[in-house]
């Protein structure tokens, strides 16, 4: 019967895990995202149920309590977080992930030492060892990261005097540690320092990193809390989360190498947090002084569309913040209707979150074929009349091209100024993220729109229908 058992559950976590790679290849798409997300879901429903039938479980009604508890501050967190408070959000969920990792870890070395460690405990000391180290360095460092982008902590580059020295001691004091903690796996000491350091080292090592860089290191540490998640199931000997941990873990470095393509970083220059430190002296970037912008009213702008045949809108992270994403598919579909080719060019890292741009469109139902990538729509820059850039700042900055001293130099850009006429939508002439200014705005061929994205959008709509009316 036992053994009955045991097959129903690793066939049951075999489907769950078929499950959650299924539902990742179709999340690779915006089309079957959706579907994806609950196929993974439905996985991991399957393994929960499963594992909490598995003999190992003591108490229900602990799991109940916590799982209720858990439920209601996740649905109440999932239903209050702003879209662009989205990154800080997954940051904290991975920090939370890390610190689960590390407590199961220490949880069950507690546990194993009271029935008396086995002589060929090798193989979970070692685990025990990982699961601590990478748990609570994701945690602190998660939690730092959330600090950060929520404010909290400042944004700039901090680091201690002989910061790499230091780091670089620290991870050896802690591999010996773990080493130590195997070969005298009754003393516990050795391990509980291996957590404290470890949650030392998680601060130090975020603390570099400089606010333009969070993301990257946001998804970084989404891979961490993988990896923890995996070595404590070799802790638990949970096929399950070992998977599962594995997927996240691969899932999050893949992720981290996309964002560090698109913003022409390596992942070394993000973790010494190289770029960060140019940024504080801000060396290079150009000044508002003297320089001449023009800007249109509605009525010109509405002109200017309507004898355009082919438009380039470019969104960014303000189109998010007035959530303008309904007015820019109305706006869409009254040029259409006019005869012009209408299509959308989407910066890797535009917004605040990977894919920021693709969920806003695709909610305002803008046709997935009507958006294009960077690297496919750059070189048609030159082919379009109008680019309208809708509360896009740092991804259309020229300086990243030309500016060898700008902060962001060597980021690619979408070449919108290679284009015959440019409308920036904006409320003022304020820097976007990266807090530098921008040429494009002063350029003979770039006119300002200014306004709230989503009322500007909006009038611009009216104004054209009325033209056409
Ligand atoms: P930003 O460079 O941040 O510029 C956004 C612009 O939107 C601002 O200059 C702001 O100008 C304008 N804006 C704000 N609210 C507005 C509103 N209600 N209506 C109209 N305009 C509004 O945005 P971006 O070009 O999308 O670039 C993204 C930046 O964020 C990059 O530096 C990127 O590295 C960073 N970042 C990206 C991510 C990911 S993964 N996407 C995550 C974190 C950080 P006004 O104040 O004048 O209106």
């Amino acid at each position: 019967m036992e053994n009955f058992k045991e097959i129903l559950i690793n066939i049951t976590y075999l489907v769950a895990s078929f499950l959650f790679i299924f539902g990742i290849k179709r999340m690779s798409s915006p089309a079957t995202a959706k579907n994806g997300n609950l196929i993974s879901g439905i996985g991991m429903l399957l393994a929960i149920v499963v594992t909490l039938m598995d003999r190992h479980i003591i108490s229900y009604e602990l799991i109940i309590a916590g799982l209720v508890i858990g439920s209601a501050i996740g649905a109440v967190l999932a239903y209050k977080v702003q879209m662009t408070a989205m990154p800080q959000m997954v940051g904290l969920l991975n920090g939370f992930g890390g610190g689960a990792s590390a407590l199961v870890g220490m949880a069950e070395y507690y546990h194993v030492s009271l029935l008396g460690f086995p002589d060929d405990g090798g193989k979970f000391l070692v685990s025990v060892g990982l699961s601590l180290l990478i748990g609570a360095v994701t945690f602190t460092g998660s939690l730092i990261a959330f600090g950060k982008l929520q404010g909290i902590v400042t944004g700039k580059v901090v680091k201690i005097p002989g910061q790499n020295v230091v780091v670089i001691l620290l991870i050896l004091a802690i591999f010996t540690l773990i080493g130590l903690g195997i070969s005298q796996p009754d003393n516990m000491l050795f391990f509980e320092l291996v957590v404290g350091l470890s949650l030392l080292l998680g601060v130090l090592l975020v603390m570099p990193i400089g606010g333009a860089d969070m993301p990257v290191a946001i998804s970084l540490l989404n891979s961490y809390s993988g990896i923890a998640g995996s070595a404590t199931g070799f802790v638990i000997d949970n096929n399950m989360l070992i998977i599962a941990g594995a997927l996240v873990g691969a899932s999050g470095i893949i992720l981290t190498n996309i964002m560090c393509k698109a913003m022409n970083r390596s992942i070394m220059n993000v973790l010494l947090g190289g770029w960060a430190n140019v940024a504080d002296t801000g060396a290079g970037d150009s000044s508002a002084a003297d320089k001449v912008v023009k800007s249109v009213d509605t009525e010109e702008a509405a002109m200017l569309f309507s004898g355009a045949s082919k438009v380039m809108i470019v969104p960014g992270y303000g189109m998010a913040v007035s959530q303008a994403q309904h007015a820019v598919k109305e706006l869409m579909n009254v040029l259409e209707k006019n005869g012009t080719d209408v299509r959308f060019a989407i910066h890797p890292v535009a917004g605040r979150m990977p894919g920021h741009m693709n969920i806003l469109l695709a909610e305002s139902n803008v046709p997935y074929d009507k958006l294009f990538p960077l690297d496919e729509i750059n070189d048609d820059f030159k082919n379009v009349d109008i680019s309208l850039v809708i509360g896009a700042n740092d991804v259309v900055n020229p300086a990243a091209r030309n500016n060898p001293q700008s902060t962001i130099y060597g980021m690619p850009i979408l070449n919108v100024d290679y284009s015959k006429t440019v409308i920036v939508v904006k409320r003022s002439m304020n820097a976007g993220y990266a807090g530098i200014e921008n040429d494009l705005f002063y350029m003979d061929n770039t006119l300002m729109y200014f306004g709230d994205a989503k009322d500007a959008i909006s009038k611009l709509v009216n104004e054209l229908k009325a033209m056409n009316s």
